[in-house]
């Protein structure tokens, strides 16, 4: 099996809080993976580590099966190894241009160091038409991206990656608090990676949509991965009466504590 990544034995704390527990996780190419779990089980810390926004305590990670100096990741170096991740805060980069937003640590240069801004705004606006499909004629590689709605921003990073022809895309929640013609873009996006052969890590509450996209679910529960089945193994019924059963499992004696 070709394997995009593979995080072994991750552990994080924060303070008290034992928020990932000896995590386990393989990526496959051109799979597209879903993480299942109640609020606070775990599943943004575990996508934070794997994009280089968090240190984990401990644990290894590969990419492309080469090992990675977790003490010298971060979002830069994941960009750089083609991991590339579409946040759930929205809070990043809204007053920044869409073209600067789109080749922020990676800009075009022309042989003196300047940046090509002609050439990154004409690719900006080509991504914008092809990826989105925004319907509004006026929209320009210098409106920034506070301008965008929901859906649009998360064409817009979506299409980056498809851009740099991301071998995974991370997405926190990606249709949480999207208009209905938005979601389906957003899905049609997850579901056309795979289909270029790159991968996708895909976190949402919407069981739905995780069936909808997902070729395997990886569910997350008080810190750690506690099952995995695939899309064919399970249906969506069968995905709501997991989470049920494990948000209903009693304490383990060291969780009481
Ligand atoms: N930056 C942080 N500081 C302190 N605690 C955190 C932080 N991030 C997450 N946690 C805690 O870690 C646990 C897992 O959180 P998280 O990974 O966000 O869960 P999920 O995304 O599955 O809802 C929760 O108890 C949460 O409160
Ligand atoms: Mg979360």
């Amino acid at each position: 099996m070709d394997t995009i990544l593979k995080a072994t034995s991750l552990n994080k704390s924060f303070g008290p809080i034992h928020a990932l527990f000896d995590a386990n996780l393989s990526i496959n190419r051109g799979e597209v993976v879903a993480l299942i779990g109640d609020n606070g089980a775990g599943k943004s810390t575990l996508i934070k580590i794997l994009s280089g926004v968090f240190s984990p305590d401990s644990g290894s990670l590969q990419i492309n099966g080469t090992a990675v100096n977790l003490r010298r990741y971060s979002v830069r170096k994941a960009r750089s190894l083609g991991v590339e991740t579409v946040y759930q805060e929205r809070s990043l980069g809204e007053k920044q241009p869409l073209w600067r937003n789109v080749f922020v640590g990676r800009h075009l240069r022309n042989p003196l160091g300047f940046i090509r801004v002609k050439k990154e705004k004409e690719m900006t606006l080509a991504m914008l038409r092809n990826s989105i499909g925004l319907k509004g004629v006026g929209i320009s590689a210098d409106a920034l991206v506070g301008t965008l709605s929901g859906g649009e921003r998360q064409g817009l990073a979506i299409s980056r990656a498809m851009h740099f022809n991301a071998g995974l895309t991370i997405l926190d929640e990606p249709t949480t608090a999207l208009a209905v013609g938005e979601v389906g873009r957003v899905l049609n996006f997850v579901r056309s990676i795979a289909e270029k052969g790159n991968s996708a890590l895909f976190i949402s509450h919407n069981l739905h949509h995780v069936h909808e996209v997902a070729d395997r679910f990886v569910f997350v529960n008080r810190g750690t991965i506690v099952h995995q089945c695939t899309r064919a193994e399970m249906s969506v019924a069968a995905l709501f009466d997991k989470l049920e059963q494990l948000s209903m499992a009693p304490l383990t004696p060291d969780e009481q504590r």
